[in-house]
This record gives C-alpha cells, structure tokens and sequence, in this order.
C-alpha cells in the first residue's frame, strides 16, 4: 500500500477538525473508555463494544478517525457537518471508497495534543508519531522553566517540537524527510500552535548559525548492514548510531551558553566517549541490551567554563527507564558540579526511601518505587556513610555513594552558574 499523499495538507481545515472532536468529547478520558488494546504506531485503534454499536457524532468520528473504520459518508456529515467534512477531504485526511469514507493516517491525542503521522509498515518514508520513546525523551529532555528557542532535531510528526512550544517562545523543527515537514505542519495547525517554523534538511544544516536553548533529538538508531537506508525513520547508518553521533558532536555549537541538548539514541558498546574540555556530559543507559545488541541512552550535553567540565555515566534498571525526569537530570548535573568543588561545608543526606539490609554475609541497598537504584550490593565504606552520612568519611567513598544515587546533598544542590563566556 503506498503512503496517502501529503501535497494537500496545508489546506488543512486547521484547529477547526480538532475543535470539532473536542466540542463532540473526544478526549483522552473517551479514547480510554471507548477503545480497546494496547496503543501501537502500527495499527488504528480498535473500537471497545460500546463504540461499535453508538450512533452519536463521538462515536461515528472516533471510528472514522481513530479507529480507520471505513463509514458512509453520510454519517460522516452528520457527524461533522457538510462544509468540514468538504475541507477534510479535499486535503486528503479523509479518502473516499464508493460510497464510504477511509482515514489514511495514524492518529492519537498525546497529552492534549491531537497527532496524525504515518502507520509505521514498513514504508521507507514513513512518518513517525509519538511512540514510547518519544515520551522518554519528553521527560527527560522537556525543561521545566520557559525557555526562549527550543529545537526538535528529526522530528518527525512534530510531536516534541509541539510539546516544547509550550514552554519555548519560539520552536524550530526539522527533518530530513519532506513527507515528516508536511505531517509536522498540519499538527501544528491542527492544534492552533503557531511559535513553530518547520524547516526540511540534514541534521544541524537548516538551522545552521542559529542558537538553542534546547534541543531534543531522537534519530533513527536501528543498524542496517546493508549500507542503505530502508526506513527514514528507524535506521541510522551501518552500525546504527553513527547518525546521533553526528548530532551528539555536533549539537554544543548549537547550544546557547546555558542550554541543554537531550538526545535518545540507542548506542553500539564500541562507541566512544563524548569528551570535551568545554563540556558536561551525562551518559544514562538502560542496563539492558536491545535486540541488536546496542542499549537506550540518554545523552545530556551542556557547555560549562574551562576547567570545569566532566563526564559521567550512569546506568538505569530497564524497569526504571521511562520514569528519567528532567529534575533528575538536574539533581545530576548539580552532583556533578559539587564533585569538582572542594568538599567544605556541604551536609549530605541518605536519597529518600533507600533501605539498608543484611543478606547473609553481604550488605545490600534497595532503592524505593520509583528510584533509580534498584538492589545493590555495598562495600563496609558505603554502609558506614548510608547509616550517618556526615560523620567525615573519605571524600572518595562519598563522591561514589553520590554517584551512584545512594547519597544526596542536603537542602538545595548547588548548580555552577553557566558560562557567558561563549
Ligand atoms: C525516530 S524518528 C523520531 C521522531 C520524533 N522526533 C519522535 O521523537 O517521535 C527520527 C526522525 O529523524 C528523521 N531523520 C532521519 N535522518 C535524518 C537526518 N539526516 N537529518 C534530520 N532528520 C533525520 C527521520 O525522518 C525521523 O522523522
């Protein structure tokens, strides 16, 4: 099946069609109560029971639109009304098949937002919505304060550059993919978002000399032996991850002084260390091997003054992964600073609901729900400072209880103010 055209998106009925589905109740609470399955990038929704058999407009435009179930074009009017539904078929969201009427296009409302993008089916140009990765790279990489220019490099869909418009003054957002610009474009008029400029092109190339405050990146990471690219989407080189490490050593000249660049990759175990004298880095892996061999990471790059650099790593249980939060990043960052500061004055603290057991003749540490720290065996210096964390142990045991989440500083970290040097 060739991929639904995209030429005539842009005469898109805009906020209109999502104005229509809300003022109807679709929202998420609806799409919970009346579908049923696991949501997936590869298929429409499916219809619970109840959804099958109701005749009001919620119904019939859920079916239509979410679920791709092809219905008479005369429900879809009385759904939507004769002159919507004109302008949703004119630019191709709608397809007519005899007397009824199909929905192309992948759609899922993702907190707020409604998203179209392509069934991911194997088409080489496909376009990618929010999938779980997607959702990763949003909380982790999402700031929390306003910003003033955020760019979603690779986006697809557009769903993180629409999610950053609510936090950034201005959003650029761009792909390689002409078909993923267009899709971008329609979400962004769909929703009434307009601090977004969508640009086509290679990597950092269309935003070339430009600044950001944040950048959120998610290329494609799969490996493809075979040396072509088969899916725009999925595949990222040879080996897989040489297309995010462009972008990984890259993204600093792209950085303001005190910005952020967040990207989700999935990297090869021969890939080398990001390390820079002009750089913090933050490595995150997930501790378990995907089913080519590379793991999920998160890699987190800002600039800092000469001399104060660093680069850590930490590794996340599998279990853990979705729940990396921007805040925690920070909490990171600010660990990392203290560490190159000499230790005076700082009190420390146990990280909140870290237990210390005995298992016959080991110590062991379990981490709370929703810690990254999992159960962990402990060495005698690491349970001395977990029991009172500041009764003066050895700087270095400290610095590896801090680095690995154990321990915490006490009352607000301190973060290095950023560089205005560049
Ligand atoms: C895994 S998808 C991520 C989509 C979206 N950002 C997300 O997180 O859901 C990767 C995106 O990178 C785009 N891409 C692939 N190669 C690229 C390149 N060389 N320069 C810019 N974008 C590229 C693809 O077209 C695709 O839309």
């Amino acid at each position: 099946m060739p991929l639904p055209g995209v030429s005539n998106l842009e005469k898109s009925p805009g906020p209109a069609l999502a104005s229509r589905w809300r003022a109807c109740g679709i929202d998420r609470a609806f799409l919970r109560r009346m579908t049923e399955h696991p949501d997936n990038l590869r298929r429409p929704l499916t219809p619970a029971r109840e959804a099958q058999f109701r005749d009001d407009a919620a119904a019939v435009l859920l079916r239509l639109f979410f679920c791709a179930i092809p219905t008479p074009a005369w429900e879809a009017e009385a759904a939507m009304g004769a002159e919507l539904l004109g302008a949703v078929r004119e630019c191709g969201l709608l397809l007519s098949d005899g007397d009824r009427l199909t929905a192309p296009f992948h759609l899922r409302l993702i907190r707020g937002l409604y998203l179209f993008s392509d069934y991911l089916n194997g088409h080489s140009e496909a376009v990618m919505g929010a999938g779980e990765t997607t959702a990763i790279l949003y909380q982790a990489g999402c700031p929390t304060h306003a910003v003033q220019r955020a760019l979603d490099l690779g986006c697809g869909a557009g769903t993180l550059a629409l999610l950053l418009s609510r936090t950034a003054a201005h959003v650029v957002g761009t792909d390689i993919n002409p078909r993923a610009v267009a899709l971008a474009k329609l979400n962004a008029s769909l929703n009434g978002i307009a601090n977004i400029e969508f640009r086509r092109g290679d990597g950092f190339a269309p935003a070339r000399g430009e600044r950001f405050d944040v950048i959120l990146s998610q290329p494609p990471y799969y490996p493809n032996p075979q040396g072509e690219s088969i899916e725009t989407y999925l595949h990222g080189g040879v080996r897989g991850d040489e297309l995010a490490w462009r972008i990984a050593t890259e993204a600093p000249s792209y950085l303001t002084p005190a910005g952020k660049a967040v990207i989700f990759a999935s990297w090869t175990s021969g890939r080398p260390p990001i390390h820079t004298p002009d750089l913090k880095v933050l490595e995150l892996s997930a501790n378990r091997r995907e089913l080519h061999g590379t793991r999920q990471g998160i890699t987190v790059l800002a600039h800092t003054p000469a001399g104060e650099a660093w680069h850590a790593e930490r590794e996340v249980s599998a279990d853990r992964w979705g729940e990396i939060t921007r805040a925690a990043i920070e909490e990171i960052f600010a660990v990392e600073d203290y560490l190159l500061q000499p230790n005076g004055g700082m009190a420390f603290e146990v990280s909140e609901g870290l237990t210390v057991l005995k298992e016959g003749t080991q110590t062991v540490v379990q981490g709370a729900p929703g810690s990254w720290v999992g159960t962990l065996p402990v060495d005698e210096a690491t349970r001395a400072i977990l029991e009172s964390p500041n009764a003066g142990h050895p700087p270095h045991a400290v610095h590896a209880a801090l680095r690995r989440g154990l321990l915490k500083l006490s009352g607000k970290p301190r973060v290095n103010a950023p560089s205005q040097s560049r």
